[in-house]
């Protein structure tokens, strides 16, 4: 299958202090791809820098092959228009209502658009998303879930080659849970999309990852197919999912 992303020795840090090292991971077609590791390992950084928010301090990213230039403004705009993110955080403008917040990423990238062409490109993603009925709704009026689903609609809006998910079902109850992982599956599945998702919940990996990758501070513990993971015989790994399985009881 196609690669999207190519990482090849990735060093990442901020002021010079040392983040991740030496990371090696292709991102292919139509899997989901788990990051997996402890709070402030950098799992959140990974997603920046594919992003092309933070420059790496050595190392590169590729992406459909070419190699990212993190001082071009025109390299960084293909990655923006081409990539979609769902921010640890939501990050929706509480000041916009739902309809608004998702039409943002449009009138960022398209100056002229009919509005005809974006009203059919919104609905089509809130109705994706199952909130077709809210999107006159401001974010405050919102629950938790319905802000994680309209988060994941704007990540789509201009049609990515790629999504990544910062911890999409973090603070979710485990059925809002499941409808999301539900809803990344389908995405994959219905729509060929492909996802890279940093998630802590072990009832959410069992159910979508095709890839997992495992951080141990900084440095790549595990990277491969998440069936191999699952049967392997390690004890870093071993605590890690035993700990996630002891908090979800
Ligand atoms: N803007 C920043 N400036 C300096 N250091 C930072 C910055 N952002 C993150 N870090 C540091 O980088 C490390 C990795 O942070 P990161 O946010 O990538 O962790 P994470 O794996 O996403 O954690 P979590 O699971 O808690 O979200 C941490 O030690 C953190 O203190
Ligand atoms: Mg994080």
């Amino acid at each position: 299958m196609e690669d999207i992303i190519e990482v090849s020795q990735l060093d990442v840090g901020y002021k010079d202090e040392a983040v991740l090292a030496g990371l090696n991971f292709t991102v292919k077609a139509k899997e989901i791809t788990v990051i997996l590791g402890k709070s402030g390992c950098g799992k959140t950084t990974i997603l920046k820098t594919l992003i092309g928010l933070i420059p790496p301090l050595s190392g590169d990213v590729f992406f459909f092959g070419g190699k990212v230039d993190y001082y071009s403004e025109k390299s960084l705009n293909d990655l923006y228009r081409k990539i979609g993110v769902l921010y640890q955080s939501s990050a929706l403008l509480n000041s916009f209502n739902l309809y608004e917040n998702i039409a943002l990423p449009i009138k960022m990238h398209y100056k002229n658009l009919a509005r005809e062409i974006e009203r059919e490109m919104v609905y089509t993603r809130l109705s994706q998303v199952g909130l077709l009925e809210s999107s006159h709704k401001y974010p405050a009026e919102l629950s938790g879930g319905m802000r994680k689903r309209a988060a994941l609609a704007r990540s789509m809006i201009l049609d990515p080659d790629i999504i990544l998910c910062d911890e999409p079902s973090a603070g979710l109850d485990p059925i809002t849970a499941a409808g999301l992982d539900q809803l990344m599956l389908d995405l994959k599945e219905h729509l060929g999309m492909t996802l890279v998702v940093v998630t802590h919940e072990l009832r959410s990996i069992d159910k979508i990852a095709d890839k997992a990758l495992v951080l141990d501070s900084g440095r790549l513990h595990f990277f491969g197919q998440y069936r191999e993971l699952a049967r392997l015989n390690d004890p870093f790994i071993d605590t890690f999912f035993l700990k996630n399985a002891k908090n979800e009881k």
